[in-house]
């Protein structure tokens, strides 16, 4: 079992997507009984609240359904998860010093780190910006989806 928890700030664009379009790949690959997925905040600034609307409509035009409920990143989740993923370098930092002795280091990851196409290193935020940005995270987050999942089969 891969047990796999995608991070961002608020919980409610970039790791409710993360979550949604990875499991939505391993169920198309017929994988999903070896994988647990969830997500979290750094903050719980929106815990509680689904995946912002504008995430959820862009998904849903890929035939990807967010259905996620936001909740903050827990100290348990370091021992919960084999795999932390960060969205960008902000999120990647406040793991790491979330993590006061180090020794999760090996599980925390940057999701960039899987993509094969795309370039950025990290996913943007789309929060405050229009509807390019929710694509562009759709964009990488679908290529670095499918490079995790191989990286996890091979
Ligand atoms: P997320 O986006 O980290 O991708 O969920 C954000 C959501 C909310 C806020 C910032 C980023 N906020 O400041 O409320």
């Amino acid at each position: 079992m891969h047990k796999i928890l995608f991070v961002c700030l608020g919980n409610i664009c970039r790791s409710p997507a993360a979550e949604g379009v990875f499991r939505h790949l391993v169920e198309q690959e017929g994988v999903a009984d070896q994988f647990e997925i969830d997500s979290c905040g750094i903050t719980g600034f929106h815990a509680g609240e689904k995946a912002d609307l504008r995430m959820r409509d862009h998904a849903s035009r890929r035939g990807i359904d967010l259905t996620s409920i936001s909740r903050k990143f827990r100290q348990q989740d370091f021992e919960d998860f084999d795999l932390i993923i960060a969205m960008d370098g902000r999120n990647f930092k406040d793991l790491r010093e979330l993590d006061e002795v180090g020794q999760y280091t090996d599980k925390i990851k940057m999701f960039c780190e899987y993509c094969t196409n795309r370039t950025e290193s990290e996913v943007p935020d789309p929060y405050y910006g229009g509807a390019e940005g929710f694509e562009t995270v759709l964009d990488i987050v679908e290529d670095a989806s499918e490079g995790l999942l191989k990286s996890l089969l091979k």
